[in-house]
């Protein structure tokens, strides 16, 4: 099997990675492997069971009686399929990120999502977003990018998004939860987010979907010439 290309995209929440790396898989028909949504899989499993994502003993106990699983419908959209069950809308809730955030600074849930998301880039050219990709999970992707904003602008974005999915969203209280998931996600002992040493920083606060999505073709062209 020919080597499989990859490219990183790791940032804080709601810097638009999922927007532009979508955007940019389908360009180059890669495969866009969201690696947050695994997180946010694990945390809604513990949810239902009513264990804390804090609670360490109670997750280790569990963690055995989960499988989760990757598959993509027809229109390459991916969907989270836990124990069997497609659980894809299920885990975009407000209360959903911030478990996922809490859950996700646990290092046994860490260690069973590395072959999870490895094996995936072994199979295929992949576009991954998350926080530690790059730094982590595949530390010799071919291309890195670590997208960012402003809390602000992040929390703007958020709002908007939420609100365009019906849901009930105030832009003090998304600012606040951004803040808390950035100062979690960052400051955990094991993979926190932080840029790679050899990734390139885009900051999106002042450039919308195209402008992004056109700064990184360019990089992405000048490390991989397609
Ligand atoms: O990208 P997201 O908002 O769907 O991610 C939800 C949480 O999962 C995030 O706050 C931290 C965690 N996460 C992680 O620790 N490592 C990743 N590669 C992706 C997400």
């Amino acid at each position: 099997m020919a080597k499989k290309i990859a490219i990183a995209i790791d940032g804080p929440a709601g810097a638009g990675k999922s927007t532009i790396a979508r955007r940019l898989a389908a360009e180059l028909g890669y495969c866009y492997v969201d690696t947050g949504a695994i997180y946010r899989t694990v945390a809604y499993f513990l949810d239902l069971l009513g264990i804390s994502p804090k609670d360490a003993d109670g997750v280790a106990r569990y963690l055995d009686e989960l499988t989760v699983s990757i598959t993509y419908d027809e229109e390459g959209k991916q969907h989270m399929i836990m124990n069997g069950m497609d659980v894809t809308e299920d885990i975009r809730t407000q209360e959903i990120s911030q478990k996922a955030s809490l859950v996700s600074a646990n290092p046994l849930v860490r260690e069973m999502l590395l072959d999870l998301q490895r094996d995936m880039a072994k199979e295929y050219n992949v576009i991954m977003d998350g926080r530690d990709i790059g730094t982590v999970v595949l530390p010799r992707a071919k291309v890195k990018i670590f997208l960012t904003a402003s809390p602000e602008v992040r929390a703007k974005r958020r709002t908007a998004e939420l609100e365009a999915k019906g849901q009930t969203a105030n832009y003090e209280k998304v600012l606040k939860e951004i803040q808390q998931r950035d100062y979690q996600d960052s400051h955990r002992a094991i993979a926190p987010l932080k840029q790679a040493k050899d990734a390139v920083k885009v900051d999106t606060s002042e450039l919308d979907i195209d402008g992004v999505v056109a700064t990184i073709r360019k990089i992405v062209e000048g490390k991989i010439g397609q």
